[in-house]
């Protein structure tokens, strides 16, 4: 059986990593007024001790992933906000110390004890990544601060669970990549979909050429799902108990507004990509993982008519995003807004000389049909399991991203690398960030993979990289 890449099912002894990594057990020990039982069975030396570093909207999903694993102890939470509404939706009431609170409810009902203090809260990540505690954070900020926090937690000896996209720009994920490898890291890229057999069956089926020669992906992406306040909009003053200069970092010193900051940061070129980067580190990426490009690129990107808002709007990322990728093998990939009423909805389909394979949230479809059910034979191609115990046939997704963490924890303990490893949710970034450049100079872009450069265009070149605010460094 051919099998690339294939990291599922290791569970390497944790003794044997202390010993690879020189770790000294105490790093391991829970604190000591908490029984044992709350963990599981696994001895305290034996958990992984986490922290999560970011508590708005994506972590109430994160965090319960990683608590629910037995080897697992989550011991630090961190977020510049204290505590405040008005993040996804009014509704969500967010910032470290209600995490910190859901963290230490949930090890208190756990043990079925009463109360369980054990889990601490920061202001600073810094303090976060001096505990010799922590040997895994779970970086879910927004994009501007993966990097910086990244390799600060691979110099401090941290593995690292990093939310999608990995980067705000090339030159940010090419040194993740870089301080990833050199300190000896596993890093998982949140690109969960990766996780799910569906997405896998879907890849499989085009890398084992069963719609005959893949000539074009097709990649559409959500509208914008936050209304900007425009050109015409007024400075906020900060609300109390929030960190604003924190929350900037690295990204150019800026006037409050709420809508710059929770969730909608996502539609600011400053602290994100919008769609591009939002859906596309998933859409994009399952199209690199059918098309086997994974540790490549495009060749060239091309404008197809993005539309982006008005000079002076507080958001500025793209609200109609159209572009497309030539690679060296001619196939071609053209990423859309999509049409949201659109019965025929989809997120990557791959078409071939001889079929086509979709991918959509309610499952994969396929031309002919009867491809669906086609099996992958014993010596072909099969992409990387994270879980073999899912069937693929539930129709529930709520396994998904708890699969991909399990993953993550699996590759920390065998130190082989996990599912999404850096360099591939690198690769995936640096398209959504190319698209986004194409769009945005209005014109082709021709890129060398190998070499990760853009060729004979200096003013493309020049915005591979940004500028950090002091003291803010990778
Ligand atoms: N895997 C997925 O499907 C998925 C889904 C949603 C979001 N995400 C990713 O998760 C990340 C966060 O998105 P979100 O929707 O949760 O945003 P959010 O604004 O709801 O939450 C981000 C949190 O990070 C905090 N933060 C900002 N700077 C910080 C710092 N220096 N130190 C500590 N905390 C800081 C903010 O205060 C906020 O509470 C983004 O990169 C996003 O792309 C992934």
């Amino acid at each position: 059986m051919k099998r690339t890449n294939d990291r599922s099912d290791r569970r390497g002894g944790r003794r044997k990593f202390l010993k690879t990594c020189g770790l000294a057990a105490a790093a391991w020990t829970a604190p000591a007024f908490v029984p044992s039982s709350v963990f599981g069975a696994r001895a305290p030396s034996e958990r992984i001790g986490v922290a999560v570093i970011g508590n708005g909207n994506q972590a109430t999903i994160d965090i319960p992933a990683f608590l629910q694993n037995d080897d697992v102890q989550v011991v630090a939470v961190c977020d510049v906000n204290t505590a405040s509404g008005g993040y996804k939706t009014p509704q969500q009431f967010l910032g470290r110390k209600p995490a910190q609170e859901q963290v230490n409810k949930y090890y208190a009902d756990k043990t079925g004890r009463g109360q369980y203090q054990g889990c601490a809260a920061y202001r600073d990540f810094r303090e976060v990544l001096a505990r010799s505690d922590v040997d895994a954070v779970v970086i879910v900020v927004p994009d501007h601060w993966h990097a910086v926090m990244a390799v600060a937690a691979a110099r401090a000896g941290k593995d690292i669970y990093c939310e999608k996209p990995l980067s705000l720009t090339v030159a940010e994920g090419q040194a993740m990549v870089q301080a990833v490898r050199r300190h000896g890291r596993i890093l998982q890229t949140g690109s969960h979909w990766r996780s799910h057999p569906w997405v896998r069956h879907a890849c499989e089926l085009v890398r084992n050429g069963r719609i005959g020669k893949l000539e074009r992906i097709l990649v559409t992406l959500p509208p914008n799902n936050a209304v900007s306040p425009g050109p015409g909009w007024q400075p906020m003053p900060v609300p109390p108990g929030f960190d604003y200069d924190m929350w900037l970092g690295p990204a150019p010193q800026a006037e409050y507004h709420r809508d710059r900051c929770f969730y909608r940061f996502r539609f600011i070129l400053d602290y994100s990509g919008g769609q591009v980067t939002n859906f596309g580190a998933h859409r994009h990426d399952i199209a690199q993982w059918g098309h086997g490009t994974e540790l490549t690129g495009p060749v060239e990107v091309e404008d197809l008519g993005g539309e982006f808002p008005p000079p002076g709007d507080l958001f500025t990322t793209a609200l109609k995003v159209a572009f497309r990728c030539r690679f060296a093998d001619g196939v071609e990939l053209v990423c859309r807004t999509e049409n949201p009423d659109s019965p025929t909805r989809f997120e990557t389909r791959f078409e071939g000389t001889e079929g086509w394979v979709q991918f959509a949230r309610n499952g994969v479809k396929t031309q002919p049909e009867s491809l669906a059910d086609s099996q992958i034979g014993p010596d072909e191609i099969h992409l990387p399991v994270s879980n073999p115990a899912r069937s693929g046939k539930e129709k529930r997704i709520n396994y998904l991203i708890p699969d991909h963490v399990r993953n993550f924890l699996d590759a920390v303990r065998s130190r082989q690398d996990p599912i999404e490893p850096v360099e591939v949710g690198h690769r995936t970034a640096t398209i959504c960030h190319l698209g986004n450049l194409a769009m945005l100079l209005k014109r082709k872009i021709r890129w060398d993979p190998d070499k990760e450069q853009v060729v004979g265009d200096d003013q493309a070149a020049a915005v591979l990289a940004r500028p950090l605010r002091p003291p803010w460094h990778l």
